[in-house]
């Protein structure tokens, strides 16, 4: 069966619709069906008319390679063209920092770097090329940008917002948006847009309190951590209604603005009622106020946390305003409940043609009806020098340099010894974090890239001796003017990430103790995705630059730190003094001042 057509921009309204008209209930259902790639099958796909299908973190091809993922992606869209009405899928990932499940691909500076930058116009350019870099691969969706107002840097999602003000993320969110909607020149004359943004997670997921997240009992799947891990990720967030707008609403404002074109609903609650049943904010106030006309997707299974009982789940989501729902495994299920809750009037038929309209109009303004596959000629593209300069661009610009005492930064590229320690130092996968390659992230050597090691190496005169020991256990009696010790938290993701304290690990400061004795003076790198508690061992150190979790391109930190740039980064986020200024509101009301306020950076 040829594909349905859909013709020019003036046309795509009642092309849409015309096309929700001939549809049954089973093939509308099956729009609004997302599945995970290793849940289904092509043949699948065209079986059901599934809307869309997606890659979750870690859910690469094996090989894990472009090719490979270019040859999955298209086989699952020819499936779909060959479904009775020969509707297009969309595919999506989380190419949260770069296409980041697949190796090989450029990796970004997660987004609190990003915010460093203060750089609408790079934010831009970095949206632009992830965006060709899934276009490459036929993917045409990203599960990005986050746009949280990050409050309490014990989430383990800190790092996906941009920062913790909310003129900042709603600049650089829109501009991410720009980037990515508009990235291959397609929508020049403003008909239609090249890959689809996700503007999430709505709303307010970065203004939950600390407790225990409710145990969804009924959900055996889900394996809560009985420690300090979920106690802010997928929590309550209990802010009255003009907090909950002026700080964590309005930069979907801006992201609408932007073009956003579609929104995924946040985990989280809102004075105890969930977001992903929440009639007045998707309905009346995304759809209604905000005036947003493309689709909403649900998180990963999270319509399952609704109710014990799935009919009444599904229904309460898609009642509220639910699209699309992301249920990556047990998608049969969601097909058969949905169909049920239709026919016994639970939910409307209006509500599930206005739920297809948005989807199959997103489709169209993508361009999908017209052109299914990406452009597989961008596959050369993939990890270019052109697109690391970029990614290494961003690095600098996110650097921010906090102490520098006696103007110990930028070193000579020609002194005699340089002594380098921290596990980090040489290691591309603490140096990218969570969501690279797998969802949590992984240490070592998971993607090609350029370690702060390699780097360093590269840029330092041939006289000049680097001496690298990952514990610092140099010999007893090596002594070296100056040493750099690069600190880091072990990769992160969602949940998983939330800390009871952000201290310095352990064997961080031990670390420390053992290259303090073989050092004059010592200048400390930090990886990670938030503020660390640090007072204390500050004194000690006497140059201190945060580097955030700065992705593949380890060029960009010794570019500002041997002096062929200047440290322009700024901090997005406060630096507490303690965890008595944590979280965020606790700051506020605290007499002292941060140890470093929010904007600081030499
Ligand atoms: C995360 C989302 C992500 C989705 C798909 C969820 O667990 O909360 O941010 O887009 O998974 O991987
Ligand atoms: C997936 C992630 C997803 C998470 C949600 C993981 O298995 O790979 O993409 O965000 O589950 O719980």
């Amino acid at each position: 069966m040829t594909q349905t057509s859909v013709g020019n921009a003036e046309s795509l309204v009642t092309d849409v619709e015309r096309i929700v008209e001939e549809m049954t209930l089973a093939e509308k259902i099956g729009q609004m069906t997302q599945v995970a790639q290793a849940a289904i099958t092509p043949a699948e796909v065209a079986e059901y008319g599934i809307g869309s299908v997606l890659s979750g973190g870690g859910g690469y091809p094996t090989p894990n390679t472009p090719r490979a993922w270019a040859d999955m992606v298209r086989s699952f869209q020819e499936a779909a063209l060959k479904s009775r009405l020969g509707i297009p899928l969309i595919y999506g990932v989380d190419a949260v920092h770069g296409h980041n499940n697949m190796i090989g691909a450029v990796i970004f500076p997660h987004n609190i770097g990003l915010g460093a930058t203060r750089d609408a116009a790079l934010v831009e350019e970095v949206g632009r090329i992830t965006a060709r870099e899934m276009l490459a691969t036929n993917v045409h969706w990203n599960f990005g940008p986050c746009v949280a107002v990050p409050r309490d840097i014990r989430w383990g999602r800190i790092y996906e917002g941009f920062g913790e003000d909310v003129n900042l993320v709603g600049e650089l969110g829109a501009a991410y948006v720009r980037g990515q909607q508009i990235a291959d020149g397609s929508a020049a004359d403003g008909e239609f847009i090249s890959t689809l943004a996700c503007a999430k997670h709505y709303v307010g997921d970065g203004a939950t309190g600390w407790g225990p997240t409710p145990r969804y009992d009924w959900l055996q799947w889900w394996n809560w951590g009985n420690d300090e891990r979920w106690q802010l990720d997928q929590g309550d967030a209990a802010i009255d209604e003009e907090t909950l707008r002026t700080i964590h609403l309005a930069p979907y404002r801006d992201a609408i603005a932007a073009g956003v074109d579609s929104v995924m609903v946040s985990y989280s609650s809102w004075n105890g009622d969930k977001l992903h049943a929440h009639y007045y904010l998707l309905t009346e106030v995304l759809k209604g106020e905000l005036g947003f006309n493309g689709l909403v997707v649900s998180d990963w299974m999270a319509v399952d946390q609704l109710d014990p009982d799935y009919e009444r789940a599904v229904a309460a989501a898609v009642n509220a305003g639910l699209d699309m729902a992301m249920v990556p495994i047990n998608y049969q299920r969601f097909i058969t409940t949905l169909t049920k809750v239709v026919q016994s009037g639970a939910v409307s038929m209006a509500r599930i043609d206005d739920a297809v309209l948005r989807i199959l109009s997103v489709k169209a303004r993508l361009g999908l009806f017209r052109q299914p596959f990406g452009d597989e000629s961008l596959l050369e593209e993939i990890g270019s020098p052109a697109h690391r300069a970029v990614a290494r661009e961003a690095v600098r610009r996110s650097l921010v340099l906090l102490k520098n005492e006696n103007q110990l930064l930028p070193l000579a590229k020609d002194m005699p010894t340089l002594l380098v320690a921290g596990p980090a130092a040489d290691d591309i996968g603490l140096q990218c974090g969570g969501w690279t390659i797998e969802w949590q992230g992984a240490a070592g050597r998971i993607t090609p890239g350029t370690t702060l090691l390699e780097a360093m190496k590269e840029v330092v005169s041939p006289g000049t001796v680097i001496s690298y020991e990952p514990q610092a256990e140099f010999e007893e009696g090596v002594r070296a003017e100056v040493g750099l010790l690069v600190l880091s938290e072990q990769p992160y993701a969602e949940g998983e990430g939330d800390r009871a304290t952000v201290e310095l690990a352990e064997e961080d400061v031990a670390l420390l103790t053992r290259m303090r004795q073989h050092c004059e003076r010592l200048v400390v790198i930090l990886f990670s995705g938030r503020p660390l508690i640090i007072t204390d061992h500050l004194p000690e150190w006497d140059a201190f630059v945060a580097a955030w979790l700065p992705g593949t391109e380890g060029q960009g930190i010794t570019d500002v730190l041997f002096g062929d740039y200047p440290f322009t980064g700024r901090l997005p986020h406060s630096w507490p003094r303690s965890m008595e200024q944590v979280p965020f509101s606790a700051l506020e009301q605290s007499s002292v001042p941060p140890l470093f306020p929010y904007g600081a950076g030499l």
